[in-house]
């Protein structure tokens, strides 16, 4: 589709600055509240909410009041101060140049979305129109495969296959491509298999979008959970490489919904800002406040998480290696695996998956959710406490046997 930005937008209040107006009667809602007139949140140096009603003209310029997207705002500045306004469209400022950190990329390469669900979306229908082509990796992340087809593209599928340790072939990603090709669509770590791409295949992939005018999306959602050494984001390969990712993977924070996309492209992420003011206006500033808060400070609490993932996915390794009902291919980063039963003609598939859940209160996500034979399924070790994950797994077992034809 083609989007396009719409004045009402462009010169809205928030984006030429609240402080830039004395007299704002541009507005079409009542005076933006704080977070501390919402009942029950705490409110710096008071034990009790203030009674009375939102400050009138709630324009953040004096007192040291946080600005919503305003990279300046300290973060030990009391939340409750934080005007629940309109915010920059574009994203937090801070939480935008905190994701591109060292990098040779700038926060104007970067707009926040709704999650990385959002910006997948905004970028299918963006890059997509009825009849267009992409190459895409099967299985997927749903989304990947659902929002094109939903528009009417024709996907040429990439099928990643177990015996081949689900690594991506690059000569099929090459043959695939026509001059109706819009974009390739990878993710890397893999969801749901734990393949990892190379620099040098990431390299290869960039170099198929330039030498054919298309681009290329790489899913990066658990770019921080590789086991092994981190490649650069991927949108720093090239102009033609667009990356997403998200804090709901590697952080546990799903919740916030805080997403980016990021492009060195201006034009096209000013395409995806027009997408986004047409479906949302901007992100909700008190999540994009909170996730800059936690973005600053990832560099503590992630190795914390790293190990704990580490150790819960050792518990997986010696549970694989002990039993013979499972085979798989070991992943090389991310939080879950792809696993499948040896014997698939000897178990019944509704018992196993029946009993799994209805006696051993235990759940994972059979193939069918990613398009793929049922004896296949996903088992996510970085969710569950370590106790619950070695249940699970000695449930499968259990599971398969009481399932057994
Ligand atoms: C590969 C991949 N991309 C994107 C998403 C969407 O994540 P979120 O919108 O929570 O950032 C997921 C969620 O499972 C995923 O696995």
């Amino acid at each position: 589709m083609l989007y396009r930005r719409m004045p009402i937008e462009v010169e809205s209040p928030e984006q030429i600055g609240y402080d830039s107006i004395r007299n704002n009667l541009s507005e079409s809602s009542y005076t933006d509240a704080r977070f501390g007139m919402i009942p029950g949140v705490p409110v710096a140096g008071s034990p009790s909410m203030p009674g009375g009603v939102a400050v009138p003209g709630g324009v953040p310029i004096s007192g040291g009041v946080p600005v919503p997207g305003g990279a300046a705002v300290p973060s030990d500045l009391p939340l409750d101060q934080l005007l629940l306004c309109y915010g920059d469209h574009i994203g937090h400022e801070g939480l935008r140049q905190l994701i591109v950190e060292g990098m040779v990329l700038t926060k104007d390469n970067v707009l926040l979305t709704m999650g990385a669900a959002g910006a997948l979306y905004i970028i299918a229908t963006t890059l997509l129109e009825k009849d267009d082509e992409l190459v895409v990796v099967r299985p997927n992340y749903s989304t990947n495969l659902e929002t094109p087809r939903a528009i009417g593209a024709k996907l040429q599928y990439i099928d990643l296959v177990f015996e081949e340790k689900f690594e991506l072939d690059i000569e099929k990603v090459k043959a695939a491509i026509t001059p109706r090709t819009k974009y390739i669509s990878v993710t890397h770590p893999h969801n749901p298999t734990g393949a990892c791409l190379s620099d040098e295949q990431l390299r290869q992939l960039a170099a198929l979008a330039e030498a054919h005018d298309c681009w290329l999306l790489v899913d990066e959602t658990y770019r921080d959970m590789v086991f092994g050494a981190q490649l650069p984001l991927a949108a720093t390969y090239s102009p033609k490489v667009i990356s997403v990712s998200s804090l709901s993977k590697s952080y546990g924070l799903p919740g916030l919904r805080t997403g980016w996309v990021v492009t060195q492209d201006r034009p096209l992420l000013e395409a995806f800002l027009a997408a986004k003011e047409q479906i949302h206006i901007c992100g909700p500033v008190l999540e994009e406040e909170l996730a800059f808060r936690y973005f600053q400070k990832k560099d503590v609490y992630f190795p914390g998480i790293r190990d704990d993932i580490r150790r819960k996915f050792d518990i997986v390794k010696n549970w694989m290696a002990k039993q013979d009902v499972f085979e798989w291919v070991e992943p090389k980063g991310g939080a879950v695996c792809f696993p499948r039963l040896r014997r698939p003609d000897s178990v019944d598939l509704d018992q196993f998956y029946k009993i799994l859940l209805e006696k051993y209160s235990t759940y994972v996500g059979p193939g069918h959710w990613f398009e793929m034979p049922r004896h296949y399924m996903r088992i996510g070790f970085g969710w569950p406490a370590p106790e619950a994950l070695q249940e699970g797994l000695d449930a499968l077992i259990k599971s398969s046997r009481e399932a057994c034809r």
